[in-house]
């Protein structure tokens, strides 16, 4: 992006890239917004395949039961805190409903903090 922003005079709305709990690519979101252009998440509920323990994960599982919510709900949650957009896959209308209701809670600095804690750098798909 360093060398391809320069180069163009239309500048890319949006870049997506793959953002989860366990690869956080933080530094990369902020070069991204720092250059105006929104962050899309590629798995943000980590993948098809991958999610068995990232949704059993037990720091998220503590901070979903302190929220009253579900861990996907607090993943939701984290991606609109971060100003990331996530839209994430699913055929089951149960969970499509589910993935919606994230607007009537906040993740404190605090909870923020703990899943900042979780990064791995784990890249669950390279294309
Ligand atoms: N650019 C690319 O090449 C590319 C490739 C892959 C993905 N993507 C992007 O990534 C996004 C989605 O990718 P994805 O579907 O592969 O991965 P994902 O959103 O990380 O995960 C989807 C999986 O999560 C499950 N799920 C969804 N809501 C759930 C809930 N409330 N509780 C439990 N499980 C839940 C789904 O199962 P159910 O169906 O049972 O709910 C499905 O198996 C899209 O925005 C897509 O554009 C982009």
């Amino acid at each position: 992006m360093s060398e391809f922003l320069p180069k163009v005079s239309v500048k890319p709305v949006l870049v997506q890239n793959e953002i989860h709990p366990y690869y956080q690519d933080t530094e990369v979101i902020d070069f991204i917004h720092g250059n105006g252009i929104v962050v899309q998440a590629w798995y943000p509920l980590g993948g098809r395949g991958y999610q068995k323990e990232l949704l059993n994960d037990p720091v998220l599982a503590d901070i979903a039961k302190k929220h009253g919510k579900t861990i996907v709900q607090v993943i939701l949650r984290w991606h609109l805190q971060r100003n990331v957009v996530a839209i994430p896959g699913s055929s089951n209308q149960a969970h499509i409903a589910e993935n919606h209701d994230i607007f009537d809670f906040e993740l404190s600095a605090e909870d923020m903090g703990r899943i900042a804690s979780l990064n791995r750098d784990e890249k669950h798909d390279w294309y």
